[in-house]
């Protein structure tokens, strides 16, 4: 099966009755500078995090709403990843990338892609979603049933240093009865 072709029903945020036809999410077979540039414009620091001068890794699986006309207008990246959560080994799907065009948002394009991301993530079996955001977007993830990590974070950066991650660490239960274990978080890789 083609990736591109593998359409997911939308049916997260604003997609109510009375409202537009629910958005289809679709996997996308590639996403890099080309297709965020679709989406953002050649906005240099669209996601408000350069001041941090951190590192971070690309996600790994896609998925995107287009417009009418084919333009990519929101995305949702993944990641698989790997915590330490009070001394016990944790997996969790880091969720990033997320973005909608300009003058697409707040007709809750972010809440359908990123649902459909978590549904693909629950799919594969995974118990954890976890995402980094700016205070100002938390209560779009608490929306979608992310909640605070209250530990500190502390995350990889090049040369092996270790810092405390500076932006607020979200996590949402993707399966029956995950809740989130008690004592400092360490993501064994840079953040996502
Ligand atoms: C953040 C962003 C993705 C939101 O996209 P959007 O399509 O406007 O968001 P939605 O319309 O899906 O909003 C989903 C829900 O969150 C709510 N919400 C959105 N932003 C919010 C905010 N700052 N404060 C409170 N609630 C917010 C909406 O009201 C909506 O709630 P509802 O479903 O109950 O109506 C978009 O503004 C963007 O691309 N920003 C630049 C990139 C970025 O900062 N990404 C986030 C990285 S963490």
């Amino acid at each position: 099966m083609n990736d591109h072709d593998s359409a997911i029903a939308g049916t997260g945020a604003g997609a109510g009755a009375g409202s537009a036809p629910a958005a289809e999410v679709e996997r996308l077979a590639h996403y890099g500078n080309p297709e965020q540039e679709e989406i953002l414009g050649q906005d240099s620091d669209a996601y408000g995090v350069a001041h941090l001068g951190m590192s971070f890794l690309p996600k790994e699986i896609h998925f995107g709403i287009r417009a009418e006309d084919g333009r990519l207008v929101a995305h949702t990246g993944l990641r698989p990843v790997t915590l330490t959560v009070g001394g016990a080994d944790l997996e969790a799907m880091g969720v990033g990338g997320v973005c909608v065009a300009p003058a697409r948002r707040g007709q809750g394009l972010a809440g359908t892609v990123v649902t459909a991301a978590l549904d693909h993530a629950r799919g594969l079996g995974v118990r954890y979603a976890l995402l980094f955001c700016r205070p100002q977007k938390a209560a779009l993830y608490r929306g979608l049933g992310f909640r605070e990590v209250a530990e500190a974070v502390t995350v990889e950066q090049p040369e092996g240093r270790l810092v405390e991650m500076p932006l607020r660490t979200m996590w949402a239960p993707l399966a029956q009865g995950a809740v989130w274990p008690e004592g400092p978080v360490r993501l064994r890789s840079l953040p996502f």
